[in-house]
């Protein structure tokens, strides 16, 4: 068998200038547009429709997507360095970023009709409208094979019934890629993925989420009743929705381990300058060891990390197998986040229990880096399968 430490080999870790001004922007779109007002965003659970807007003005909605149809044409190392400078300062704002880019228009691009791509792809690149990701159920989470939703092929439509869970961009999502299934004895081979628009008959979009944490992104459960889907609207042929789904997951786990990352790089920038401010027997805390090498510790798995995160863009965009890396990437930056905002909190002390300073909001948002798009336990699941593939 191989060992695949050669993966590293011929990667260049150089950041073009292009690259650094995607960075530079989205990190002062973050820093002078996102931060004001996030504490409120937060507590009253709402995303502020202006900031939408200007997301997509600013061409963050659809990064990746050719211009030919509104996108930005920009690699997926441009998306990651987007997606941890949004991170830093508003994960509710990176996952809706996430989801549109890397699940919703690249699936569409990928995948799609050109009268798909015309049609849907087009509006949801520039931010004109918002899409999400359909393929949790209520009894189907890790599990997605048991799709519960329904597409009865009615011949030149499909009839869908059924339900789906935790929908991100649940409720300001214009358009849905659902996952269902069409042919139950053919089991995950039998399940497609059709292209629902919101406001069709008898699509209903059921009570938001109150979360524990990306409180101001919007996750609903959605509801299907006899909904009409005309044939045209299925993305790729009969039986490919679970493909679909894998396929365009594999991206997305690229995007929710940049979200991880940026969480992550976040919290120990605030605890950096914290720790040079606040005063504790006699001399700011960072001259205390044990602060130190608490920072020491946060700088090096940030690090590692990254490393990760970037390996796994640059692999999908020089057109190699990534499923492994995206796998490991968000396995690692996950679990680094969760550690790290907990440790921010630490060093902040009392004050990192409140939401003034930002880190107990990051230490909730952190968990949901472990669970959506896949938790841990299934990203090692998928690199235990491709190390003896
Ligand atoms: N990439 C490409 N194909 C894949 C794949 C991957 N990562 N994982 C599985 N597949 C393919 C397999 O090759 C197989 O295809 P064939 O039948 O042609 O061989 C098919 O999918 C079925 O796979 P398995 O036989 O391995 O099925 P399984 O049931 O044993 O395992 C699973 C599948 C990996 C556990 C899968 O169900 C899974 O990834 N579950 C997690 C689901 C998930 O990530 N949900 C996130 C919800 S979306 C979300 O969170 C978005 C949001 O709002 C933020």
């Amino acid at each position: 068998m191989a060992f695949k430490d050669t993966l590293l080999e011929g990667l260049n870790f150089n950041l073009s200038e292009e690259h650094l001004a995607v960075k530079e922007a989205a990190r002062d779109f973050a820093q002078n547009e996102l931060l004001p007002g996030i504490l409120e965003r937060d507590n009253e659970q709402k995303f502020d429709p202006k900031l939408l807007k200007r997301m997509g003005e600013l061409g963050f909605m659809g990064m990746m997507v050719s211009p030919e149809y509104g996108g930005g044409g920009m690699d997926t190392v441009s998306y990651v360095l987007a997606m941890e400078e949004l991170s830093k300062v508003d994960a509710s704002a990176s996952v809706i970023v996430s989801v549109n880019n890397s699940l919703v228009c690249y699936g569409l691009e990928a995948y799609g009709t050109e009268e798909q791509k015309q049609k849907y792809l087009t509006r949801l690149a520039s931010g004109e409208i918002v899409g999400a990701f359909c393929l949790s159920e209520p009894e189907a989470g890790s599990d997605a094979t048991s799709q519960h939703t329904t597409a009865e092929d009615k011949g030149d439509y499909y009839l869908v019934n059924g339900t789906k869970n935790w929908i991100t961009n649940g409720g300001i999502s214009s358009v849905c890629l659902v996952i269902a299934q069409t042919h139950p004895e053919l089991k995950h081979k039998g399940i497609n993925c059709l292209i629902v628009e919101k406001g069709w008959n008898g699509f209903a979009v059921g009570k938001k989420e109150d979360k524990m944490g990306i409180r101001a992104s919007d996750t609903h459960s959605l509801m299907f009743s006899d909904v009409k889907v005309p044939k045209e609207n299925r993305i790729g042929a009969d039986g490919f929705g679970f493909k679909f789904a894998m396929s365009t997951l594999n991206g997305g786990r690229i995007g929710i381990a940049a979200q991880a990352l940026g969480i992550a790089a976040g919290a120990f920038e605030l605890s950096l300058k914290y720790s040079q401010e606040r005063k504790a027997f006699g001399k700011p805390i960072f001259e205390h060891q044990a602060i130190q090498f608490k920072l020491a510790e946060m700088a090096t798995k940030i690090e590692a990390a990254r490393l990760l995160v970037y390996k796994a863009a640059r692999l999908k965009d020089e057109g190699k197998d990534y499923v492994e890396a995206a796998a490991m990437a968000k396995l690692f930056a996950s679990d680094v986040a969760m550690w790290a905002t907990t440790e921010a909190v630490q060093i902040h002390g009392g004050y990192g229990y409140v939401k003034e300073y930002h880190v107990e909001r990051m230490m909730r948002d952190a968990k949901i880096t472990q669970i959506y798009e896949g938790t841990s336990e299934i990203q090692k699941l998928v690199i235990a399968r491709e190390l003896i593939r």
